[in-house]
């Protein structure tokens, strides 16, 4: 598991194994927008302000991966133990 900061939402959650970052987000209130839920669309994209995600998506460019300033929420996890998102 890892830690997710939810910095305008003012917001922390615990993302278990099991689960996606949207899904514990919006299980702690937080507004996410999510359509295809497999990483293709980038309707869940999101501003990473600190940490390292582990993007699992195929909607990012291999290059905007390597930035690691944003992350899909529907399926992308992360590398470090906490992260910090615009949302
Ligand atoms: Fe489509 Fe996340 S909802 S990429």
């Amino acid at each position: 598991s890892f830690e997710v900061y939810a910095e305008q939402s003012d917001i922390t959650v615990t993302v278990k194994e099991d689960e996606s970052v949207a899904d514990a987000l919006k299980a702690a209130g937080v507004k996410v927008q999510v359509s295809c839920e497999q990483g293709t669309c980038g309707t869940c994209l999101c501003d990473v302000l600190e940490g390292t995600p582990e993007h699992r998506d195929v909607y990012l460019t291999d290059e905007e991966k390597d930035d690691n300033d944003q992350m899909t929420l529907c399926c992308s996890r992360s590398l470090s133990d906490r992260l910090v998102l615009d949302i």
